[in-house]
């Protein structure tokens, strides 16, 4: 219930007794790194995505550097993504020493446009990092058209989209390699750490190597088949990631009614975008509540009233292009991505979670439209 002293933060976790019980089991087993409970979590992300294969890494970042290995991107490479997302999506790109290039956004959706896809392939480009973003599906089909046709490697950030679905079936089914992130503001999290889902056996093998120093199935632990990272996850995180899972139609529930509450809060308020709706195509999964301010609206003002009445609030995304190390590295500027750009500059992030109590949405809903006034 909200009060003078209120504070509602932008997101929290949803830790119970039951991922507590579990990652007791691990602590008092004695196995904590790659005991028997990490090939339990990977088995049901396999199942809850409909991937044959799932791989577990340290961190959604680790997931999407290792799809850059698998994809072959080298120096001298361009790998295209959105320059609507969070930084490690151009990132893992440029570990491998390859250019990340930038195409621009569908306003409506926020993720990569096809047609500008289309337009950035190069004789240069290796692959293309199409994000899910904020849990909304990618334009899948139209991008792996693209990818085909021209030889390149396809891989989902799906970082944020952990139970979307995808002309009905599961982000992660469909056949890309898709990365998750259980970042603890993601829908499920392990505090740190993210998973690979492939369809193919031969990928899965070579990940699991990468992950863990490059040793190779059958090979003793000092037996190195290859360069690899310690990408690894540990039996502490799996067993959270477990309890997770267990509960995730009812996060997904959750998550889903709290959106509805905040469309129906703020549906008619002047000039404000919410979240674009689900249609026949595509089905959100709910990682956070993002609105675009009507044009022309000093978003800086916006926040501080809302921080003023105790209400958090964050400024996603910047575009990735202006990040200072991008402009510094690369030289891109304002212009590159124009749709981009002015979602980036409009849109904010409001408090919510599994949990977030629907007295909090009122006060939210009521503290934006009096600093909107
Ligand atoms: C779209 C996207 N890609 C990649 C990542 C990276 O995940 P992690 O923070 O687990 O490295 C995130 C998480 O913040 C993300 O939202």
């Amino acid at each position: 219930m909200s009060t003078a002293t209120t504070r509602i933060n932008l997101s929290a976790p949803w830790i119970d007794e039951r991922d507590e019980e579990l990652v007791l089991d691990v602590l008092r087993s004695g196995w904590l790194s790659l005991g028997p409970t990490g090939p339990r979590f990977e088995a049901m992300i396999a199942e809850a995505t409909g991937a044959p294969y799932a791989a577990a890494v340290s961190s959604g970042t680790a997931g999407l550097h290792l799809c850059m290995r698998l994809a072959g991107v080298e120096p001298g490479d361009e790998v295209i993504t959105s320059p609507y997302s969070f930084v490690a999506s151009a990132n893992c790109a440029i570990y491998e020493g390859a250019t990340p290039v930038f195409a621009d956004i569908d306003a409506r959706t926020l993720n990569l446009d096809p047609a500008a896809v289309e337009a950035a392939v190069t004789e240069r480009t290796k692959a293309v990092v199409a994000v899910d973003i904020y849990g909304y599906p990618c334009e899948l089909d139209e991008l792996r058209a693209i990818c085909d046709r021209h030889g390149l490697a396809l891989i989902q950030d799906a970082c944020e989209a952990l139970g979307a679905t995808y002309k009905g079936a599961p982000v992660g089914s469909q056949g890309p390699s898709a990365v998750f992130a259980f970042y603890p503001n993601k829908q499920i999290t392990t505090g740190e750490g993210g998973m690979v889902t492939t369809h193919s056996e031969e990928e899965h093998s070579l990940l699991v190597s990468l992950r863990n120093q490059g040793r190779a199935d059958g090979g003793g632990w000092l037996e190195h088949a290859r360069l690899g990272f310690n990408y690894r996850i540990d039996d502490v995180r799996s067993a959270i990631g477990i309890a997770q899972l267990e509960k995730l139609p009812e996060i997904l529930a959750g998550r889903s009614a709290a959106a509805t509450r905040y469309d129906q809060l703020l549906g008619d308020v002047d000039g404000l975008v919410l979240p674009c709706a689900d249609d026949a195509e595509h089905e959100r999964s709910w990682f956070v509540y993002v609105v675009a301010l009507p044009s022309g609206t000093d978003r800086e003002a916006v926040i501080a009233a809302l921080e003023e009445r105790g209400v958090q609030t964050a400024r996603y995304l910047p575009c990735i292009h202006l990040q200072p190390y991008m402009r510094e590295r690369y030289g891109f500027r304002e212009g590159l991505c124009p749709v981009a750009e002015d979602a980036s500059a409009r849109t904010l992030a409001l408090p919510f979670h599994t949990q977030i109590e629907e007295d909090d949405q009122a006060y939210v809903a009521e503290a934006l439209r009096a600093a909107l006034e």
